[in-house]
């Protein structure tokens, strides 16, 4: 493994005391690792986001992915979108996944200009949207700010516009809630991961993560204005949705 995609083993060890997660300079160090083992299906919605988003790219406008990390969804979009005059603007809040973010994309020779952005997204102005990437980010922003937010990137669409969500999810019936949380688990034990990993990486999340069923996402996207909602992918308790303007 390179150096820049180390293997995850920061909750490999027992810790005294679990503290809530955060996307902070050990995790930007294995993080490439870490979601590929964690999120079923990882790869094949990265792949995915970049070719809607070539899909709905109009020309001269800006492609949003918000909460970019080391830029695996920036990076889909730039090597598929073909519409003319676009660029990309890749947003995260914490500086370590962003100085990543930032040498991936310099490794990159595709040429769709790419602007690399430290901010909160509950607070960034954004316009001219063709198309809104938020995979695996909305699920960490608190419950009450979502609505608000979903209503702001409306807003930023252009008529046409796509947004792009992924999230993990939960599920309204407990004896469905159960099973999916344990084929996770069997997803992330056959990974490699074991039980310590698994329950103390739970414990960190507990607080920060906060999944919403899919009919919750349906409902409020619509509520934020989206016309047209279509789910186009589940893996065990993930799954993406694209909402049309
Ligand atoms: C699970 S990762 C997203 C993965 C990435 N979209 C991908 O598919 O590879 C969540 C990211 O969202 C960022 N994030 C969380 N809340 C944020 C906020 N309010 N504003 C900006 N970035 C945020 C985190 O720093 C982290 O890099």
């Amino acid at each position: 493994m390179s150096a820049d995609h180390e293997q995850d083993q920061l909750y490999a060890t027992p810790r005294p005391e679990v503290g809530d997660f955060l996307f902070d300079a050990t995790v930007a160090r294995v993080f490439p690792d870490m979601i590929n083992r964690s999120v079923p299906g990882y790869g094949t919605v990265i792949g995915l986001s970049g070719i809607l988003a070539a899909r709905y790219a109009q020309a001269h406008s800006t492609l949003y992915d918000l909460g970019c990390s080391l830029g695996a969804t920036t990076l889909a979009m730039r090597q598929r979108v073909t519409a003319a005059g676009c660029r990309i603007v890749a947003v995260d809040n914490s500086p370590a996944m962003l100085d990543r973010c930032r040498q991936h994309i310099a490794a990159d020779s595709a040429l769709l200009p790419v602007e690399l952005l430290c901010a909160d997204i509950q607070q960034l102005a954004l316009s001219n949207a063709s198309v809104i990437v938020v995979n695996f980010t909305l699920q960490f922003v608190p419950l009450a700010q979502r609505l608000p937010l979903l209503r702001r990137l409306h807003a930023a669409l252009l008529p046409g516009g796509a947004l792009i969500l992924s999230e993990k999810i939960a599920f309204a019936d407990a004896d469905e809630q159960q099973r999916l949380e344990e084929l996770h688990v069997l997803f992330k034990k056959a990974n490699g991961y074991s039980d310590l990993e698994i329950s103390q990486k739970r414990t960190a999340l507990e607080n920060v993560l906060l999944p919403e069923t899919l009919e919750q996402h349906q409902l409020r996207l619509r509520q934020a204005g989206f016309t047209r909602v279509t789910p186009w992918f589940q893996c065990l308790n993930f799954a993406s949705l694209l909402a049309l303007k």
